[in-house]
C-alpha cells in the first residue's frame, strides 16, 4: 500500500468505525524453498566445470562465486570474511561490536592479502624487542620495518627473529636485520621481479622505496603465494580482499560508518529487520549525503517489489532480500508478517534486475539446491548463517555434547545477542546488565547449536559444486541464464519426501 493511500492519523476512518474490515489476501499461495523444484532442461554444458558462477554482491562488487556470509556475530568476524572472499564470496562484519573493534576486523581482512602493502606496519629505532612482540601479536603481522624519523628503513624484524629472545627490554637493533643487510627495491617493481628477488636472496619480505629512500610499501611471499592459491579471491583495485561491514540506523550509525569506510570497507550494509522504513530511508539518505556515493550501499531486509523500489530510489547498491525465512529467526510466529522466501525474491526481482542492482536472498538456505533455487527465481547471490556458524572460521567456541562436536548460533534479535549487545554498548560483563531489562527484550530471533562442520572450504566446495551441477541440469552457462529459462514446478507432500533419500536405512 502506498503511504498515500494511509488514512491521516486522527480521521475518523482510523477511529475506527467507518473502516469495513475486509480480509485483503493475495490470491497465490506464497512459496518457499521446499515447494517447488526446477524442470530439467536440454543441455549442451558438458563438464560442471564449463559453467561459471561470476556474480554480484552489489552494483560495483564482483563475486565469483554467489555465496555471501550473513551479518550475525555467530556467522562473520575476520577469519570467516577472509576465507569467504578468498573462496570468491563476501562476508559481512556483524555490527554487535564497538565501532573500534569491527573497524579493526575490516583492517584485518584488508591486510590479509594484497599485491602491495601500502603501508606496512613499522617501528621507530628507539623501540625495544617487547614493543615488536607486541605489535606482531595485536596485528597479526609477521614482519615489522624500522624505520628513521623520515620514513627511511634502517632495517627490518621478523617473528622468527623475535621467537626465542628473552630480553624484551632490548633495544630492536638487538634483533633486527640491519640496514646493510636489507634487500629492498624501487616502489613500481614489477610483481615478477620482485618474485625473482624475494626467490634469489630467500627472503620474505620486501620493502619498497620512493625515490628519497623513504618506505612506500612492502610485497611478500605470503601474498604472492595467495594470490596464486587463491586466483578466483574477491579483491579490490590493490589486491586487498574486499569485506562488507554492517551498520545499523540508531543514533552513532554515521561514525561507525565513517570508521568502518575509514578502515577499507567495500560496502556497507545497512542492516534492519524490517527495510521497508522511514529509519532505513532516513539512514541511507543521511550515510549518501555524507560520505558520498563512491562506496557500495546495500540495504535490507525487505520482501515486498515496493520495498525494493523504496530503496533503491534513495540510492541502494545491493537489495537484501528476506523477512523472517532465517533459521534463527521467529520474526514470522511474534509478529505474524514475513513472506515464503522463493516468492519474496520471486517479487522483488523485476524490480532489481530493472534497476540493475543485484539482489542478495538472506535466509532459509540449508543445502545447495536452495542456492539455485534462489539464484533461478532472480536473486545475485545468497547470504548464509547457520550453515556457516558451524565451521572453524565462525567466531565462537566449538563445545562438546554427547561427544558430538557443535558451536552456537544465534539470532540477531534473540534475548541472548540484545543483552550481549547492550553489554557493548554499555561497556560491561553480560552478567552485569540487569535482570530487569531481560524482562523487556521481545525476542525475534533463537539461539540454537549447529553441529561443527570443520573448515568453511568443504561447506563453499560442495554449494558451488551443486549449483554448478544445477547449472547443468539447467542448461545453463551463467546464472543469468539460469535465470532466463528457469521452470519451477510445485510438489506435493509426496513429491517433497521422494525428494529425499527414502525407504532405506541411512
Ligand atoms: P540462515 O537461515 O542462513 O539465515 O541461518 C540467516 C539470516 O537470518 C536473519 N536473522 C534473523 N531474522 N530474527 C530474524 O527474524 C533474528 O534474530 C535474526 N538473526 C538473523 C538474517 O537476515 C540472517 O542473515
Amino acid at each position: 500500500m502506498d503511504i498515500l493511500d494511509r488514512p491521516a492519523a486522527g480521521s475518523a476512518a482510523l477511529n475506527g468505525a467507518s473502516i469495513a474490515p475486509t480480509l485483503r489476501l493475495r490470491p497465490d499461495a506464497a512459496l518457499t524453498f521446499d515447494d517447488v523444484l526446477l524442470v530439467p532442461r536440454y543441455s549442451e554444458v558438458r563438464s560442471r566445470s564449463q559453467a561459471t558462477t561470476r556474480t554480484r554482491f552489489s552494483r560495483r562488487i564482483e563475486l565469483a562465486i554467489p555465496i555471501v556470509s550473513s551479518n550475525m556475530d555467530t556467522v562473520t568476524e575476520s577469519e570467516m570474511a577472509i576465507a569467504l572472499a578468498r573462496a570468491g564470496g563476501i562476508g559481512v562484519i556483524h555490527r554487535f561490536l564497538t565501532i573500534h573493534r569491527q573497524a579493526d576486523e575490516v583492517r584485518r581482512v584488508k591486510r590479509s592479502q594484497a599485491t602491495v602493502v601500502k603501508t606496512p606496519f613499522t617501528l621507530k629505532g628507539d623501540a625495544t624487542v617487547g614493543d615488536a612482540r607486541a605489535m606482531m601479536g595485536e596485528d597479526g603481522v609477521g614482519g615489522l620495518i624500522v624505520i628513521d624519523g623520515e620514513r627511511r628503513p634502517i632495517g627490518i624484524v621478523t617473528r622468527r627473529d623475535i621467537m626465542f629472545f628473552d630480553d624484551d627490554g632490548a633495544t630492536i637493533d638487538a634483533v633486527m636485520t640491519p640496514r646493510d643487510r636489507l634487500i629492498t627495491a624501487p616502489e613500481g617493481t614489477p610483481i615478477a621481479d620482485a618474485r625473482r628477488l624475494l626467490d634469489a636472496h630467500r627472503i620474505e619480505k620486501l620493502p619498497l622505496l620512493d625515490a628519497d629512500g623513504r618506505l612506500a610499501g612492502l610485497i611478500t611471499a605470503k601474498d604472492l603465494e595467495h594470490r596464486a592459491m587463491f586466483p578466483d579471491a574477491t579483491i579490490d583495485p590493490t589486491g586487498s580482499l574486499r569485506v562488507a561491514a554492517a551498520v545499523g540506523v540508531r543514533p552513532g550509525f554515521l561514525e561507525r560508518a565513517e570508521q568502518l569506510l575509514h578502515a577499507g570497507a567495500d560496502a556497507l550494509v545497512i542492516d534492519i529487520a524490517h527495510g521497508d522504513s522511514v529509519m532505513a530511508v532516513d539512514a541511507a539518505r543521511e550515510l549518501r549525503r555524507t560520505f558520498g556515493d563512491n562506496w557500495d550501499m546495500v540495504i535490507g531486509n525487505v520482501a515486498t517489489a515496493a520495498g525494493t523500489a523504496r530503496l533503491i530510489d534513495v540510492g541502494a547498491d545491493g537489495i537484501k532480500v528476506g523477512i523472517g525465512p532465517g533459521s534463527i529467526c521467529v520474526t514470522r510466529i511474534v509478529t505474524g508478517f514475513g513472506v515464503p522466501q522463493l516468492s519474496a525474491i520471486a517479487e522483488c526481482a523485476p524490480v532489481t534486475a530493472a534497476a540493475g542492482v543485484p539482489m542478495v536472498a538472506d535466509g532459509g538456505i540449508k543445502a545447495a539446491g536452495d542456492v539455485v533455487k534462489a539464484l533461478a527465481a532472480g536473486a545475485q547471490c545468497v547470504m548464509i548463517g547457520s550453515l556457516l556458524a558451524g565451521t572453524r572460521e565462525s567466531p565462537g567456541m566449538v563445545v562438546v555434547r554427547g561427544g558430538r562436536r557443535y558451536k552456537v548460533t544465534r539470532g540477531m534479535a534473540s534475548l541472548e545477542a540484545n543483552i550481549a549487545l547492550q553489554a557493548t554498548e554499555r561497556q560491561l560483563p553480560a552478567a552485569q546488565i540487569p535482570k530487569k531489562e531481560y524482562e523487556r527484550v521481545v525476542p525475534e530471533g533463537v539461539e540454537a547449536r549447529v553441529p561443527y562442520r570443520g573448515p568453511v572450504d568443504s561447506i563453499l566446495y560442495q554449494l558451488v559444486g551443486g549449483l554448478r551441477s544445477g547449472l547443468s541440469y539447467a542448461g545453463a552457462w551463467t546464472i543469468e541464464e539460469l535465470q532466463a529459462t528457469a521452470e519451477f514446478v510445485r510438489i506435493s507432500p509426496a513429491g517433497q519426501r521422494e525428494s529425499g533419500p527414502h525407504d532405506v536405512d541411512l
